[in-house]
């Protein structure tokens, strides 16, 4: 253990993003390892949000939509986030949940392949993805149909003449397993068909190239990698080559070519303001744009090769210390394909999480036997590997897991 401890401490005082620790919170005593759960709050943001709150809202009151600009404010958020994609800022919005937004732009996609019935995805993706793919093909009535494939590797013989959209998530949520987009979006386009990608797990957590992939739409969120806070508003891309011609179903007066004219016909805006709905959540959106601007302060590169570098030290380190206690890797082996993330199974996850968690490190669990561990690269450290697989050996060598208050299951796991 020694040698580990030596070898992590000298990552750590040669990490190139260790700067950028203290601009997070981050409690005393506590590794956090869920940043792909929940971003930590970064330093900036109460005082942010404070001010939009007392100083606008509060002072200005309505006159601030225009005096402060609040409605120019989603798209000054995309036009940030913009580049961790690999996105034009006039491709990108920022709105609503993953949900809502997948709705909107699986309805597009349908809408542009007008000819074809199918949504092909992946049974193990994540379910709200599926849940909005089943309840649009109940709206659709026979128009529409999910298919789903067991294994990655049966896509590209799925996709046939039928099939409108390829939708699916970049980053695997359990396993951590990395689609190739670029890949993946070509056999898409070869059948004739568009290609949606979930970038929950992606977007602040590896460099993106969407226009270089050909992507033609995508979902992600702002809570996880991007730091934006619980419940922070979600982003959208639509390729430029589809900005006029895609159409979103919720025509709300938001995503209205003039909102301010309150005429009964709906117009949509031109590009992908047509993309948003209702008022945009402005407190919610000064959250996340401090956490989108601190991650553009950062270079992917580093972030990927950091995310790795712990991601193969956590693998490496689990072997050694937690032999005997029944994990298996539930992840890639190699780092190159795997997000920000390692996962282990075991069958007693859900409480050796629990009792993880009483001893300071948080990570997270996912059913039916996975616990993960998030790469945060900005405010992790690569010794909170060495602290992580520490906790989890006391955790089994004690049996403390088998406490019985471990095993209550809260309404979020
Ligand atoms: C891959 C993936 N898609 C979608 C979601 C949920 O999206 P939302 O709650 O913004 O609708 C998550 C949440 O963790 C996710 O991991």
């Amino acid at each position: 253990l020694s040698g580990w401890c030596q070898r992590l401490a000298q990552l750590d005082r040669d990490d190139p993003l260790a700067a950028f620790r203290d601009r997070f919170v981050l409690p005393e005593g506590i590794v956090y390892l869920d940043g792909n759960s929940l971003g930590a709050l970064p330093r900036a943001t109460a005082d942010a949000v404070a001010a939009v709150v007392r100083a606008q809202w509060g002072q200005d009151l309505i006159t601030s939509w225009n005096r402060h600009d609040w409605i120019g404010l989603p798209g000054r958020v995309a036009a940030a986030l913009a580049p961790l994609l690999g996105a034009g800022p006039h491709e990108v919005a920022v709105c609503d949940s993953i949900s809502v937004n997948l709705f909107k732009l699986l309805a597009a996609a349908l809408a542009l392949r007008p000819h074809r019935h199918v949504i092909l995805a992946e049974r193990r993706n994540f379910p709200t993805d599926l849940y909005v793919a089943q309840g649009l093909q109940e709206l659709m009535g026979g128009r529409v149909r999910l298919r789903l494939v067991d294994r990655a590797d049966e896509l590209t013989a799925a996709l046939d003449a039928d099939t409108a959209v390829l939708m699916l998530t970049h980053v695997d949520y359990r396993t951590g397993a990395v689609h190739d987009m670029a890949g993946l979006t070509a056999a898409a386009h070869a059948a004739g068909a568009l290609a949606l990608w979930d970038l929950a797990h992606s977007a602040g957590a590896l460099p993106l190239d969407l226009r270089g992939c050909a992507a033609d739409l995508a979902v992600g969120c702002g809570y996880k990698y991007l730091n934006g806070g619980p419940g922070a508003p979600a982003f959208l891309f639509v390729a430029e080559r589809h900005l006029r011609a895609a159409r979103q179903p919720i025509a709300g007066w938001m995503g209205h070519a003039r909102p301010f004219d309150f005429v009964p016909g709906y117009e949509p805006a031109r590009g992908v303001a047509r993309f948003q709905a209702g008022t945009p959540p402005i407190l919610s959106l000064a959250a996340l744009e401090v956490g989108v601007r601190l991650m553009g302060e950062a270079d992917m590169r580093q972030v990927r090769a950091k995310s790795m570098a712990m991601g193969e030290a956590f693998l490496a380190l689990a072997a050694e210390r937690l032999a005997g206690h029944g994990f298996t890797p539930a992840c890639p082996a190699e780092a190159r394909q795997r997000g920000s993330q390692v996962s282990l199974a075991h069958p007693q996850g859900y409480a050796i999480m629990q009792a993880l968690i009483a001893q300071g490190v948080i990570g997270d669990f996912r059913a039916p036997d996975i616990l993960r561990f998030g790469f945060a690269p900005l405010y992790n450290r690569y010794e909170d590997v060495r602290i992580a697989v520490e906790a989890l050996r006391r955790v089994m060598a004690s049996g403390s897991w088998a406490d019985p208050a471990f095993q209550v299951r809260g309404k979020v796991t």
